[in-house]
Parts: structure tokens; C-alpha cells; sequence
């Protein structure tokens, strides 16, 4: 018989008295956008990550938007991405109507396959779209190699790795650019939200101005009065609103206790999950050069029906979900626009359909590792 227990939801969002009191305060001004919270966020983020500069955007896949604007990439142009990642890595480089190649990844970790990627690259290869995938550093070492060996820029997808570094440089700043998000079950949350980082001062003013129209003053800082501006460039708007950018501020503050957090809890679920037979763990543990930032734990069931995992967790109150659901050759717009024949990236599909990410997060306690061990050894049991 399953006893019902208080539910662990796969995310939540730790929103307590102080991001709401940050919120509540700038609802009491008026300024709502162009504001010193913006600034402020960007400082915070810039001061934990030791990037240079730091520019809000309204989500992630407007920060890559952005990059890739910056790097001038456009139609003729490829981009190598992973295959297992969320659309949002690739989608990036349609925007700008240049080509994703996806490589597949490495079954052990997820993380792209760097011997692969290297037979990808083609003259109209331009740049290189990684992502630190559920929070594992990929071997950037060999990866600016590479990029150096061919003239390729490197843009690093962070949206599920903030914390991750490799040594002591925080991700997102060892290739040309780096895009975080901070949609409500990430690292941090803003409610929707986004971060470049750059060592580039070229790049981070090309995207300051595009992130606004391609308004040549930010509102804040330069222009005389209001409407004493130019527009140098195509923009769009993909600015953070302040709202979102007070609650960041305070997040911020608390990410280090939110992170030794996930560690303690990956590790101990880690060692719980490791004992199943059926389960093939993905390694995002990291080591002492590649430090991991551990967003989820995520295994692939060997035999098992996966939607009667899920549903047997959910039944006992455990929450999951799966990275990424589809690998994205074998979605339709990709497998369509450029006839992948289905399964062309073999590691990705199988972790795509045969995976269950499990919580690491601040709103899970550590005890609850137990029970999720204990969950998921029945639910294999019944299975
Ligand atoms: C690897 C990766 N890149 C990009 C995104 C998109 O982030 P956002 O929702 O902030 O645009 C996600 C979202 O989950 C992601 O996992």
C-alpha cells in the first residue's frame, strides 16, 4: 500500500520574506524598468562569477539571442550544438538564420562529445554552442584548443550550470560569452530572467545596445533628457524589469547556501541511487578541476517502463522530470528543416527517452533522499 506523504515537488522556487519585501519596495515606487535594481543585480551577479561585465536580459534564450548577434553570425554560418540540450540552445542560432549542427553527447555525463564535435567542423563552422549540462562543466581545456586551432568562437550555454567552474573561472567566462537563466526551478530565480557575461568589452556593449532596441544611451546613465538618443543598430527588446531584477539582488545573496545545499543532497542521493542495478546514473558529480553545480541527478532506466516510473513516484509524492525530453534532431522542426533521420544522435535519444532527473534543490531536506531512494526501489519492484 503507498502511504501518501507530503509531496517533493521536482522544482520550486525559494521565494521567501526578503525577495518579498524587494518586490513589495519597488511596487511602491515608480520606477518599474531602467532602474538602479537592474544594476545592482548585474553588479551581484558580476562580483560571484568574477566576470568583468554583466548584462540583464529577460530570459536566457535572449542572452544567446544576443551572443550571437554580437558575434555578427548570420545565414551561411554554422554553429556546432549539442543534441541533448533544451531547444532554446539551438533556437538561438536559427534566430540570427544561421545552421545548428548538433553533435551527439557523451552517454556517460551528457555532455557534448568533444571527439565528435571535432569531425563536425566544416569552413562555414563559426562558433561552438555548448551547454554545461544538469550543472557539469564541459572540458573547456580542450574545447578552447579546438576553438583555437580553427578560429571559432565559443558562445557557453549556463542556463542550468550557475556555480559550475572550471578551476577557479566561473562558466561563462572562459569561452566568449556566457547566458544563465533564471526561470523559476534554475540555480536562482527572477520569475523569467537571464544573464550575459563576457571578458569581451566589445561584445558587452554590442549587447547592452541590442538588448534595447539598439538605442546608442541607456536611459540611467547617459542621455541628457528624455528622448536624446540615436539608434546605431537593430535592437529588440529584451531588457529585465526591475521587479524581477530586486528579487535577483536577494537570490543572489543566498545562492552559495543554496548550493552547498544541492552538493550535500546530490551527493547523498548519489550514493542511494547508485546501489540500483536498473538505474545508469549520469554523471555530473564533476572532480576538483571540472566543479559541477548540480541542478538535478539524472539516470537512465535500463529496462523499465519510464512513464510507469513516473508515475509510481508520483503517486508516492516524489517529483521528476526529464532533461531534455526530446533530443533535438529527433524533434520535428529540426528533423523536418534539415532531414535528421531519427535516432541520428544515438546517446542523445536514448537519455532523452529512457531518463528521470530527480530534485537536488534548497526546497528538498536532505532526510528526503531517503525517501526518494525508497520510492524509486519499489516503484523498480512493481515495475
Ligand atoms: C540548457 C538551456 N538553455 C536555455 C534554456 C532557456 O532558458 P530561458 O527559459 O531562461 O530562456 C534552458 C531552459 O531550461 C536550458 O535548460
Amino acid at each position: 500500500m503507498i502511504t501518501q506523504q507530503a509531496t517533493i515537488p521536482f522544482g520550486r522556487p525559494m521565494i521567501g520574506d526578503g525577495e518579498r519585501a524587494a518586490a513589495a519596495e519597488v511596487l511602491e515606487g515608480s520606477t518599474l524598468t531602467h532602474g538602479p535594481r537592474v544594476k545592482a543585480f548585474e553588479a551581484a551577479f558580476a562580483a560571484f562569477t568574477g566576470a568583468p561585465y554583466a548584462v540583464a536580459s529577460a530570459t536566457c534564450m535572449a542572452a544567446l539571442h544576443l551572443a550571437y548577434l554580437a558575434l555578427d553570425l548570420g545565414p551561411g554560418d554554422e554553429v556546432i550544438v549539442p543534441a541533448q540540450t533544451h531547444v532554446a540552445t539551438a533556437h538561438a542560432v536559427e534566430a540570427v538564420r544561421a545552421k545548428p549542427v548538433f553533435c551527439d553527447c557523451d552517454p556517460r555525463t551528457g555532455n557534448i562529445d568533444l571527439d565528435l564535435l571535432e569531425t563536425l567542423i566544416t569552413p562555414r563552422t563559426r562558433a561552438i554552442g555548448l551547454v554545461h549540462y544538469l550543472g557539469l562543466p564541459v572540458d573547456m581545456d580542450r574545447v578552447l584548443a579546438l576553438a583555437g586551432r580553427h578560429d571559432l568562437r565559443v558562445v557557453e550555454d549556463c542556463a542550468v550550470a550557475l556555480g559550475a567552474r572550471v578551476g577557479d573561472t566561473h562558466v561563462g567566462l572562459l569561452g566568449d560569452a556566457g547566458c544563465f537563466s533564471f526561470y523559476p526551478v534554475k540555480h536562482i530565480t527572477t520569475g523569467e530572467g537571464g544573464m550575459f557575461i563576457s571578458t569581451r568589452a566589445d561584445l558587452v556593449e554590442r549587447v547592452g545596445k541590442q538588448r534595447a532596441f539598439g538605442i546608442d544611451k541607456s536611459v540611467l546613465a547617459d542621455r541628457r533628457h528624455s528622448g536624446a538618443y540615436d539608434v546605431e543598430l537593430l535592437g529588440l527588446n529584451y531588457r529585465l524589469g526591475e521587479i524581477g531584477a530586486a528579487i535577483g539582488v536577494v537570490q543572489m545573496g543566498r545562492l552559495p547556501g543554496f548550493l552547498e545545499h544541492r552538493a550535500a543532497l546530490y551527493a547523498r542521493l548519489w550514493e542511494g541511487l547508485s546501489e540500483i542495478d536498473e538505474l545508469e546514473l549520469i554523471d555530473s558529480r564533476g572532480d576538483a578541476r571540472l566543479r559541477a553545480s548540480h541542478y538535478c541527478l539524472s539516470a537512465v532506466l535500463r529496462d523499465a517502463d519510464r512513464d510507469a516510473v513516473i508515475e509510481g513516484l508520483k503517486a508516492r509524492g516524489i517529483g521528476t522530470s526529464v532533461y531534455y525530453p526530446l533530443a533535438l534532431p529527433d524533434t520535428t522542426y529540426y528533423a523536418e528543416r534539415y532531414r535528421y533521420p531519427n535516432g541520428s544522435c544515438p546517446n542523445a535519444t536514448r537519455i532523452s527517452s529512457a531518463s528521470i532527473a530527480f530534485p537536488v534543490g534548497p526546497h528538498v531536506a536532505l532526510e528526503d533522499a531517503d525517501r526518494i531512494v525508497s520510492s524509486v526501489k519499489e516503484v523498480l519492484a512493481d515495475a
